[in-house]
Parts: structure tokens; sequence; C-alpha cells
């Protein structure tokens, strides 16, 4: 794909988002994901940490329906009419203040579309962004339910696939992706481990390679 069809692929992602509604095109991310592995079932519940400016909590309330619970968390205030399942933050996840949100637990499904400020610096960010992974794993560790999924979003590093690895013992599956909607240029990869086994001792031997 040369680098005008790329140009035309997202403001087709923008241009369609505004028009359904949605404040940002990430939401394609979110829905390709979902048609893939089919991670939303009405009446869950699921945690949206970088929740701004919302759209993932949109579709997220529109496919757990009105029995459901979306919580979003961001440092930045969301604005906008939400649907009366979803209740947003505003608060640093790095602040670690679990006790937010740990009233709502057990989530079905716990999401980070997190992603630090880019400095330009390769480096920085991929540090940045595995920082934020790995406390979004510390809060999704307490807060799952057994067999609940966690996708996040990543900077791909070395030390970024140490931690994906690190995660394995406790998910049956997990798979890295990288949706049509990211941009090309991206060092985001988006990555689903499914089933959550809180206790990884009876797991050894479902454990399988990682596919993606
Ligand atoms: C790509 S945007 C998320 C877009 C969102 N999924 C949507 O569809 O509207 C990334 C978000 O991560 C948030 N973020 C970055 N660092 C954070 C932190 N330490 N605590 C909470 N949110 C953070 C940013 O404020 C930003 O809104």
């Amino acid at each position: 794909m040369t680098v005008k069809d790329r140009q035309r692929l997202d403001d087709h992602y923008s241009r369609q988002a505004r028009k359904q509604g949605f404040p940002a095109r990430s939401v394609y991310k979110l829905e390709e994901i979902d048609q893939r592995f089919k991670l939303f079932k009405p009446g869950q519940r699921v945690l949206d940490l970088g929740c701004a400016p919302g759209s993932w909590s949109l579709y997220a309330a529109a496919r757990v329906g009105e029995r459901g619970r979306v919580v979003g968390l961001d440092l930045t205030p969301v604005k906008g009419a939400f649907p009366p399942q979803v209740k947003t933050l505003t608060a640093d996840l790095l602040d670690n203040n679990i006790d937010l949100v740990a009233g709502e637990a057990p989530f079905d499904l716990v999401l980070s579309d997190m992603a630090p400020k880019t400095s330009g610096r390769r480096e920085v960010d991929q540090s940045r962004s595995l920082e934020l992974c790995r406390m979004a794993w510390l809060w999704a560790g307490q807060l799952l339910h057994p067999s609940g999924h966690f996708l996040f979003k990543i900077f791909q590093s070395q030390e970024g696939e140490e931690f994906i690895k690190s995660l394995q013992p406790y998910f049956s599956r997990i798979n890295r992706l990288k949706p049509k909607a990211t941009r090309s240029q991206s060092l985001e990869i988006f990555v689903l481990g499914q089933v959550f086994h809180p206790d990884p001792a009876h797991l050894s031997i479902r454990l399988q390679p990682e596919g993606g």
C-alpha cells in the first residue's frame, strides 16, 4: 500500500467514525478485534483504561447493553453523552489507586488502549508504553473474573515481548494483533489474553503456542 493509499484509508476511518457518532477512529480497531474474537456478550462488565475521548466505551456499552456495565478511566476528562451503563473516571492509572474501580469488579473484560504522549524518541515511547501495560496488567490480574479477557495496546519492543511472554501462564491463549485501522507507521500492536486463570499452577498442561 502506498503512502497515499494509507492516507486515504486513514481519512476514511476518521470520516466514518464522525458519521457513526464515535469521537475517535480507534473504535474500528476494537470492532475488528471483536468481530474476530467475539469479545463482548450482553450483560458483561468492562473496564476501559485510557478511555478518552470515549469511542471504545461507547462501542462496549452498545455491545454489553443496558444490563452491562462499562467503567472508563483516563487522565483526560471525558466529555459527551454516554448511555447510563457507562461510568467514567478521571485519574492517572500510574497513581495505582485501584480502589477507584475495585467496587465495580470483577470485570469480564479489561481493555487498555492507553498510549503515552509520544516524545518522538522511540526508546522513551516504548518504555512509557510498557510502563502503562504493566500497570494495566497489575490491575487486570486483580480485577478480572476467572475466564475473563485482557486486551491491551503496546508499542513493540524487546522488553515488551518479554512482558507479553510473562503473561502466557495466566491465559489459555495470547494473540498479537495489528488491526487494519492501525496506522502503518505505528509501533503499536494489540495483545489479547483470553480466558484468565488467576492461579497459573492449574494451567501448565493447557499452554498453547502464541498465534496472531
Ligand atoms: C488512543 S487514546 C484512547 C482512545 C480511546 N480508546 C477511544 O476509543 O476513545 C489513549 C488514551 O490513553 C490515556 N492515558 C495515557 N496515559 C494514561 C494514564 N497514565 N492514566 C490514564 N490514562 C492514560 C490518554 O489520556 C489517552 O486519552
